[in-house]
């Protein structure tokens, strides 16, 4: 099929790409404009890693068209940076301050993640943090660390509002109420005895 010429305003340029209408724009911005912070994960919008920003809102890009992000704001880590002082972002200080980082690779996603939620201005309590990154795999399992640099970043903006808020202790499946734990307890001794319908 032959490719279509289009502008897509990427990370606060214009930029003209040759575009089959079927390819998607995790395909457009990765291959033609080598932005490599973006990842491919599982292809079919269930981890993150493709993750940029539309518009200020996380999209997956791997099951999002090309033609469709036309006259559209598009946002990579690559564009990233704190409009003050063009330094980076208060999130991705954050996520190297708590240690949110592992082997890196679902880290652009959730960096833009992060940056959709504290751009919303609201006081997000940890569990609700927890709510709003459902759309993330970490492969390394690090969930901890970024919920912990994602509060921290909510703290620095509802500083600069004037909005109180308290960065809440992390806790822990060690914290959780008796009988949970001993649920839990259960369900991984049946699941070594191979019992799993008992869990
Ligand atoms: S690669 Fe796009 S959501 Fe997983
Ligand atoms: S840090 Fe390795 S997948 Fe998240």
């Amino acid at each position: 099929m032959s490719k279509k010429i289009i502008t897509l305003h990427v990370n606060g340029k214009d930029r003209e790409v040759a575009v089959d209408e079927r390819e998607s724009l995790y395909e457009t911005l990765r291959n033609e404009l080598r932005l490599t912070s973006i990842k491919k994960g599982c292809e079919v919008g269930e981890c993150g890693a493709c993750s940029v920003l539309l518009n200020g809102r996380c999209v997956d890009s791997c099951i999002y068209l090309t033609m469709w992000a036309q006259g559209k704001d598009i946002v990579t880590v690559e564009g990233l940076k704190d409009e003050t002082n063009g330094d980076i972002t208060d999130v991705q200080k954050e996520f190297i301050k708590q240690a949110a980082v592992q082997c890196g690779f679902c880290t652009p996603g959730f960096i833009l993640k992060a940056v959709e939620i504290v751009g919303a201005n609201k006081p997000y309590t940890r569990s609700e943090i927890k709510e709003l990154i459902t759309g993330n795999l970490c492969r390394c399992t690090g969930y901890m660390n970024i919920v912990t640099a994602i509060e921290h970043a909510i703290k620095h903006n509802m500083d600069k509002l004037g909005i109180p808020y308290e960065v809440q202790p992390a806790t822990t499946s060690f914290d959780l109420p008796d009988e949970e734990k001993e649920k839990m307890l259960k369900d991984v001794l049946a699941m070594q005895n191979n019992d799993v319908t008992k869990v």
